[in-house]
């Protein structure tokens, strides 16, 4: 648990400097030594008009800088007295203006200027409470959430360490810019309109953000922002008071998956045994018939048509099982570049392939692996990427070695991935195809973190695609995402 120091609400390096205990004192002898030159002054000027004892004024305004509540009260007793003495002493050799005029005039001053320093006490007692107060309160604030203050137009002013701790940011990289550096992206124009159009009004904005930091990775955070307005009831300045919920959410998230995962299970498993069978029926009746049929019959490119669609309902039915119900991958040693030569082999089969370039570079590497999982996973890339240039472009494999990691990286030339699709292509049945199953992805990168790994698909500047997939040289436990 981190301590905290009392924050200080003294700003003042004076007022600090004389608050000091040596300070305090060597201000008391000050004003002693003061008072009793005064009023040896004043004794020895006996017909002087009672100019000197003016100056004690100067003693009870000390006051002004000396923590006793009550001094500048004594002080003004003291130097009454002394003036007192002075009186009684000189008696005989005062003026009548004097003992009458300027004797009850300078007391009365005196008098006057102790309350007036008591009252200024008071006061500034009062207002350094609240300051402490509010230092105290900004101190606990600063703790708790993430702070950022924003000028009408938007532009940051101030934010607090905790906003530079989770944006990434540092200070004077958020201060004059708006809130747009750090926008994930993921709410839509009107989101933002609502909540400026809100604040703008003088309304309290309360919502759920999604935003991004430096190094592109989000955070959701829960945020109150307050407008302050002015005397015209326009707002002047906005006080963003945000909280982070990025676990809360992500655990939202595994939930959701883990919810959609099961209902996907229960249809599979269902789907499976109510249609794997019959489809295998008559796939193999077909073959039978066609079998008997003579060569060149017209009926037999129909019947293959059939096979075709009634296998590929039956690696739909295969996909959803695995995807459901993964089984552990069953490692071999095998050679990278074979693999993926097999896997580009599998796409040059496929009509949308046959016309697509394709380059591999990087070293010779043996992975202990599992062939058919990471056969599919490469082949599924490839696909994709050759539905995505629709049959002309190219693919261009690297591979490199990382430690005890290898990266596959798939380049394509085709449109990329549109940015309000970019969060969703993982999700198990999202497809832009009318004859896509929407599971490709969500297979590929389950069987990359079955390996230990990670798969990653992204749109750079540029243009085209690139997929990213990292694999351990030997499996490991999948990590925790
Ligand atoms: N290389 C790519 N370039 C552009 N968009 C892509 C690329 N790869 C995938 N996508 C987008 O991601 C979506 C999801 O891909 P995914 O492989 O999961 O499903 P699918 O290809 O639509 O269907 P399935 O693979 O199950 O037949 C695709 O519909 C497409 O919009
Ligand atoms: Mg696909």
């Amino acid at each position: 648990m981190p301590r905290y120091r009392r924050p200080s609400a003294i700003s003042d390096p004076a007022t600090f400097a004389f608050q000091a205990p040596g300070a305090q004192r060597g201000l008391m002898m000050g004003a002693l030594v003061l008072a009793l030159l005064i009023f040896a002054l004043d004794l020895a000027q006996a017909n002087n008009g009672q100019a000197y004892g003016v100056a004690y004024v100067v003693v009870v305004l000390v006051g002004l800088w000396i923590t006793t509540p009550a001094y500048p009260l004594l002080a003004a007793a003291g130097v009454t007295g002394l003036l007192m003495i002075d009186l009684a002493y000189g008696w005989n050799d005062h003026l009548p203006e004097a003992i009458f005029v300027n004797y009850p005039l300078i007391t009365a001053l005196l008098w006057t200027t102790a309350a007036v320093v008591v009252r200024f006490k008071r006061l500034e007692g009062r207002s350094q409470a609240d300051v402490q107060r509010l230092a105290e309160l900004t101190a606990a604030l600063d703790e708790a959430a993430i702070v950022a203050t924003t000028d009408v137009a938007g532009r940051i002013t101030d934010v607090n360490q905790k906003f530079c701790d989770i944006s990434q940011y540092a200070r004077g990289e958020l201060l004059g810019q708006d809130h747009r550096i750090i926008n994930s992206g993921l709410h839509p124009p009107d989101f933002f309109k609502g909540l400026w159009q809100t604040i703008a009004s003088g309304q309290v904005w309360q919502g759920e953000i999604r935003n991004k930091a430096k190094d592109g990775s989000w955070y959701w955070v829960d945020t109150t922002i307050v407008p302050f307005l002015n005397d015209a009831g326009r707002p002047y300045q906005y006080i963003a008071i945000r909280h982070d919920i990025t676990a809360r959410k992500r655990g939202e998230e595994q939930l959701r998956h883990q919810e959609a995962l099961a209902r996907v299970g229960q249809l599979a498993a269902m789907v499976a045994h109510e249609v794997k069978n019959p489809l295998a029926g008559i796939k193999g009746a077909l073959q039978v018939i066609m079998s008997r049929r003579p060569a060149g019959d017209p009926e037999v490119p129909v019947m293959r048509d059939i096979i075709d669609r009634a296998d590929a309902l039956n690696e739909l039915i295969s996909d959803l099982l695995f995807y459901s119900r993964p089984k552990p991958p069953q490692p071999s040693p095998l050679d990278l570049h074979s693999l993926l030569n097999e896997s580009l082999a599998l796409l040059k089969r496929d009509p949308i392939g046959q016309t697509i370039a394709t380059s591999m570079t990087g070293p010779e590497i043996t992975i202990a692996a599992d062939r058919n999982m990471l056969r599919g996973v490469f082949a599924n890339l490839f696909i994709n990427a050759a539905q995505a240039m629709q049959g002309s472009g190219a693919i261009d494999v690297s591979i490199c070695l990382d430690g005890d990691l290898v990266q596959v990286t798939i380049r394509d030339t085709g449109p990329g991935i549109p940015e309000h699709i970019r969060d969703q292509i993982f999700e198990p049945f999202f497809t832009t195809k009318s004859r896509g199953g929407g599971l490709g992805l969500a297979i590929a990168r389950r069987s990359a973190e079955l390996h230990g790994g990670s798969l990653s698909l992204e749109s750079p500047v540029g243009g085209g695609a690139v997929a990213t997939i990292t694999l351990p040289l030997t499996p490991r436990p999948p990590q925790a995402s």
